[in-house]
């Protein structure tokens, strides 16, 4: 049985390589892709996802549905420091492409109201659409089978501040909409510590990957380059692959090693601490509103990944140019 879901994503780098396993995994069965202000330009973003559709030979199979072009309440905040244009400089004919005429909110109320309880949502961006269709449909909670949401930390480090991670930071408000929202399985990949301990790809892993020789091991490097360099001077030995994880976990359950229940807030109004996850483990009394991944099968998950970038696949469209790492 394949795992129906919708990835709502600001897609650059590690995004990319989530929705390749959207993708190729045999598990997946990727409904919709929907795309919400994050990372980088709104249109580059789309184009990143073309691209990612490209390399693995599904360009114009999955719909592409463009959601909410800016936070709900504070103005966007990017991240072309960490992911330059998010491809690594690739570029691709995009004429006669499209997307969606359906705003990504509406697709998610309604792809998840047409099968009630069926279909999980992995949200790697900021909350925004998440949000939005909480607020605009209150159906759309509950016909959601699952929600794994990529942010926040676990009481532990930030990566935009020292206290915010990006995705929570960038919209705090949509963050703290869902966490209140009552869904009824919600799955939280953390950027500290589980990204940083289980989530990281060293030199030598890199190493290994361009050792596959798929087109598609090319394009993850290309991809995931600038992220390394920026990750690397901040003294993290790798690239960074919280996305993808979130994914991993949907189709993979046996890769989280360690999890448990949590009330997760999130901050609205402090400058100094915007974002800042509070993840409260049992002991305040507080109800448990989340699952939060505490560690993972690092190994496995490498695992995953080679596997997915050893298939063979044929481009849809060339890409071209592309600072290989
Ligand atoms: C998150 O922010 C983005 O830069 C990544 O794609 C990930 O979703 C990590 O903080
Ligand atoms: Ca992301």
């Amino acid at each position: 049985m394949t795992v129906p879901f919708i990835l709502d994503t600001d897609t650059a780098q590690d995004d990319c390589v989530a929705l390749i396993g959207g993708l190729l995994d045999p598990e997946a069965d990727l409904r919709a892709i929907t795309m919400v202000a994050g990372n980088v330009s709104f249109d580059r973003q789309v184009h990143n996802a073309q691209m990612t559709l490209s390399a693995a030979g599904r360009l114009g199979t999955v719909p592409i549905h463009l959601g909410c072009q800016r936070p709900l309440v504070l103005p966007w905040v990017s991240a072309e420091n960490v992911h330059g244009d998010g491809s690594g400089g690739l570029d691709m004919d995009f004429a006669g492409t499209s997307t969606e005429a359906e705003h990504g909110v509406d697709a998610l109320i309604r792809l998840t109201a047409e099968s009630p309880g069926e279909i999980s949502v992995v949200a790697i961006g900021p909350l925004t659409n998440i949000a939005m269709a909480a607020v605009k449909e209150p159906d759309f909670v509950r016909n959601v089978k699952s929600l794994v949401i990529m942010g926040g930390s676990n009481n532990g480090r930030g990566n935009i501040t020292a206290a915010g991670e990006f995705n929570f930071f960038v919209d705090p408000h949509a963050a703290h909409v869902v966490f209140e929202a009552g869904f009824r399985d919600v799955t939280v990949v953390p950027w500290a510590p589980l990204t940083l301990s289980d989530a990281v790809f060293s030199r030598a892993q890199l190493s290994r990957i361009e050792a596959i020789g798929t087109p598609l091991a090319k394009f993850f490097l290309t991809v995931c380059g600038p992220t390394l360099t920026f990750d690397e001077s901040v003294g993290i030995p790798g690239t960074t692959h919280p996305d993808s994880l979130s994914v991993g976990v949907l189709l993979h359950p046996e890769l989280v090693t360690k999890a448990a229940d949590y009330h997760v807030a999130v901050e609205m109004s402090s400058a100094l601490t915007r974002g800042y996850s509070a993840m409260s483990w049992g002991v305040h009394g507080l109800e448990p509103n989340a699952r939060v991944i505490e560690a993972a099968d690092a190994e496995g998950f490498y695992g995953w990944i080679t596997g997915l970038l050893a298939t063979r696949t044929e481009v849809s469209r060339p890409l071209s140019g592309g600072h290989f790492y």
